[in-house]
């Protein structure tokens, strides 16, 4: 047997408590789905246990089992997540946090030295505190359960840590079972766990439902081991917020705000000035440059990565999007799955819709929808214009109430308008069409033929003169 292969068993293995309803939520979401700055609270605590390089985690769902799993394949595909095998084990009735674990361990195969077990609903958990537990654990000479306590103000809600005369935790005691002298304890359980596997398997069993909830609680392990004079050990996360549970919305909300402050705070670190750093939105994996200026009111989402010297006025919601160096966006844009080229001007108002393309100095100015087009360098469309499913060449000029008509009710078609190419305003394109290069087109024509390059073309009545009509008029 080589040694590699011992190696391979004698890791720790994460369940993750994930299965519950979340009543506090009021929600047809599962709780763990709901986010903190655009991430999934489950994708937060297992990107806090990858931080640990585990072979495996295993997560139990169980309420809409089918939507968790969604989110666990979509977890499972980043690169972050490449190395670690995440499964699914499920819980079929939600009888609580240890029903939950009973229903892991009988599905988990293989022999780990150790079952690291957490809550799904703890979104700031870090990785260094992964750490300090599981250092802890070794320090305090492997104990049967290793728990992770905080100290709260206001500890409502959690079960509080009982501890006998000689401070040895003799049980955990849930909000609702306890009696006014525990209500007051102020240290309580973090549902971080460390155990033994063989402790859990045994401890397990003897768990029941006769508390004020009629729910099997892993919490009772606890008093198990104390009861059979097995060592508890118990210690203090050092970051409190780190493992404070979303459990209602309020709560979400407020783990939102604090995620919010640190990823702008960070960003200020590598260069990022914020208008007012409490009203910007920027997402967990949104990349910032060098000397970018986030306006108030700002909402960056997804993956998006903005370049240095990008300026956004403000009011604004970019999504999955990329924006080169040198940009600005004028206030009150909104930017979904486009890429926005270098030293570009958009904006004030502007709606840039998924696929859209624009290269170097582009210039889109208020009130202008563009949709699937690419608008190549110094390309410019100032006013009042609708862009889909075209392409714009190099330095064309798209006057003021250009609409492309891409769509007859069924089908979208293409408008092409080449290099040079120069719309006269309030002019219709019917698609598909091709405006060729250095062509001109009459303001208020409606174009439904090909133009060739450099031509001109106008589509409008001549224009009537009645003289005199006003004095006729008011001989009357
Ligand atoms: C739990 C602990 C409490 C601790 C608190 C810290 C118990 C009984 N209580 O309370 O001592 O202070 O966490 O955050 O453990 N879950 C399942 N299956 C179930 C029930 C729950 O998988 O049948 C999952 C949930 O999805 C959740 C986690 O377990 O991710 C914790 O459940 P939750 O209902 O939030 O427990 P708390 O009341 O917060
Ligand atoms: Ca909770």
């Amino acid at each position: 047997v080589s040694t590699n292969n011992q190696k391979n068993t004698k890791q720790p293995h994460f369940i993750v408590l994930a299965a519950g309803k979340g009543v506090r939520m009021r929600s047809a979401k599962p709780k763990v789905l709901h986010q903190v700055c655009g991430v999934t609270l489950l994708e937060r605590v297992l990107y806090a246990c990858a931080g640990l390089a585990p072979k495996e985690i295993s997560v139990v769902t169980g309420n809409k089992r089918e939507l968790v799993e969604a989110e666990l394949e979509t977890i499972q595909k980043r690169e972050y997540f490449s190395k670690i095998k995440i499964s699914s084990v499920f819980q079929k009735e939600q009888k609580g946090t240890g029903d939950a674990v009973i229903s892991a361990l009988e599905q988990i195969k293989g022999n780990p030295e150790l079952f690291f077990i957490l809550p799904a609903d703890i979104p700031l958990l870090s990785k260094e505190t992964l750490e300090v537990a599981l250092n802890s654990w070794k320090e305090n000479k492997c104990p049967e359960i290793f728990l992770l306590t905080t100290y709260l103000d206001d500890p409502t809600g959690y079960g509080r840590i009982v501890r006998d005369n000689d401070g040895s935790v003799q049980a955990i005691v849930e909000e609702k079972d306890c009696n006014a002298e525990q209500r007051a304890i102020r240290e309580v359980n973090t549902s971080i766990y460390i155990v033994k596997p063989e402790f859990l398997r045994s401890a397990v069993k003897t768990l029941n439902s006769n508390n004020s909830q009629g729910e099997f609680y892993l919490t009772d392990i606890v008093s198990v081991a104390y009861q059979n004079k097995q060592s508890v050990c118990a210690e203090a996360a050092l970051n409190g917020i780190e493992v404070a549970g979303a459990n209602s919305r309020f709560e979400l909300a407020e783990l939102d705000r604090l995620r919010r402050l640190q990823i702008n705070i960070h960003w200020c670190d590598l260069g990022v000035s914020f208008e007012d750093i409490e009203q910007a939105y920027v997402d967990e994996r949104v990349e910032l440059g060098e000397d970018c200026f986030v306006g108030a009111n700002t909402r960056i989402q997804g993956d998006t990565k903005i370049a240095n010297n990008v300026v956004i006025e403000g009011d604004s919601l970019i999504t999955e999007s990329t924006i080169d160096s040198g940009t600005r966006i004028k206030l009150g844009c909104y930017i979904e799955e486009s890429s926005i080229g270098k030293d570009c001007t958009l904006g004030p108002f502007c709606h840039i819709r998924p696929g859209t393309i624009l290269d170097e100095q582009v210039k889109i100015g208020n009130f202008v929808e563009i949709k699937k087009s690419h608008l190549q360098a110094r390309a410019k469309a100032p006013h009042l214009t609708y862009l889909g499913d075209s392409t714009v060449g190099e330095n064309a000029n798209v006057g003021a109430g250009t609409i492309t008509c891409n769509y007859d009710g069924k089908n979208k078609f293409k408008t092409v308008i080449k290099n040079g190419a120069f719309i006269g305003s309030n002019s219709s394109l019917v698609a598909p069409v091709v405006i060729g290069e250095g062509a001109t087109v009459g303001a208020g024509s409606v174009i439904t033929k090909d133009v060739p390059d450099s031509a001109l073309a106008v589509e409008r009545s001549e224009q009537r003169m009645v003289n005199n009509w006003k004095s006729k008029k008011s001989k009357k």
